[in-house]
């Protein structure tokens, strides 16, 4: 793995380099919402976007015996996530590539779903666009679009994007649930079924009970045994408490119009 900067490295990074293994704001939790609402069938196909490590991929795979396709910007990842492919013996159902979710016109395939977690948060309101429209270009008609975010409410939103990126050093723009709903529709995208809830991402209770004791543990001796990773951590879990009644999740179930 290539050693990140940890004073400058985005959260997600730094997290990962932690050992968090969910790098999505309502952590498993959302996405077992999103695949129950899917109803997903043997055979059917996903295309993920940010598929980071590839366990949403691996997991849609195994369970439901679906082909996976998953799309990674970082060649880190591609490179562990491909591994964790491999370990679980499924290279033939599950291919994460390199590339960006911008030039989704490159995956030339059309999809029953396309599944995207805590990625496009990240975006500016045309980068968002942008990248709706791709998705919405690789739905087969009737297609759905299984969206898992960050949800901002409040009245000085500014403030709110202001010290989000401060400390994850990364460009983040969570929007209402409303504002998801219409960013969506604007897109093609219906909102069919929608939740929200609380932001759990550092959440040690919710770290230990969907990722493990062990999982918990071995983050804080990262963060007691490396001071600029602790310190990053700390920073992030401060604006995420600091904004607790403002911040949470939305996970949206959006039918392509045709
Ligand atoms: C916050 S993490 C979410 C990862 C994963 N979806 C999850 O929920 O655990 C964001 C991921 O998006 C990837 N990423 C960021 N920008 C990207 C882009 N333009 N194209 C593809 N992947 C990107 C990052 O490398 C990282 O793995």
């Amino acid at each position: 793995m290539t050693q990140i900067n940890l004073r400058t490295a985005p959260g997600h990074q730094v997290l990962a380099a932690a050992g968090k293994k969910a790098l999505r704001p309502g952590g498993y939790t959302a996405t077992e919402q999103l695949f129950a609402w899917a109803n997903l069938q043997p055979g059917e196909t996903v295309l993920e976007l940010a598929a980071s490590f590839g366990h949403s991929a691996i997991a849609l795979a195994q369970r439901y015996d679906l082909r996976v396709v998953g799309i990674e910007n970082n060649p880190d990842s591609v490179a562990a996530a491909q591994k964790n492919v491999a370990a679980a013996g499924i290279s033939e159902r599950v291919e994460i590539i390199e590339g960006d979710i911008f030039h989704l016109e490159k995956v030339t395939q059309q999809f029953d779903y396309v599944l995207a977690e805590a990625i496009l948060t990240m975006q500016s309101a045309p980068g968002k666009a942008k990248v709706l429209a791709g998705i919405c270009d690789r739905l087969k008609p009737n297609g759905y679009f299984l969206s898992h975010e960050l949800r901002a409410s409040g009245s000085d939103l500014d403030r709110i994007y202001q010290d989000l990126s401060r400390s994850i050093r990364v460009n983040a723009k969570p929007l209402s649930l409303q504002d998801w709903i219409s960013t969506c529709q604007t897109a093609g995208l219906t909102v069919e079924r929608h939740s929200a809830g609380p932001m759990e991402l550092l959440n040690p209770r919710k770290i230990a009970q969907e990722e493990g004791v062990s999982t918990l543990i071995n983050m804080c001796f990262n963060m007691l045994t490396q001071p600029v990773m602790r310190q990053r951590i700390l920073a992030m879990r401060e604006t995420f408490e600091r904004y607790r009644d403002d911040l949470g999740y939305v996970a949206l179930y959006a039918r392509k119009e045709n």
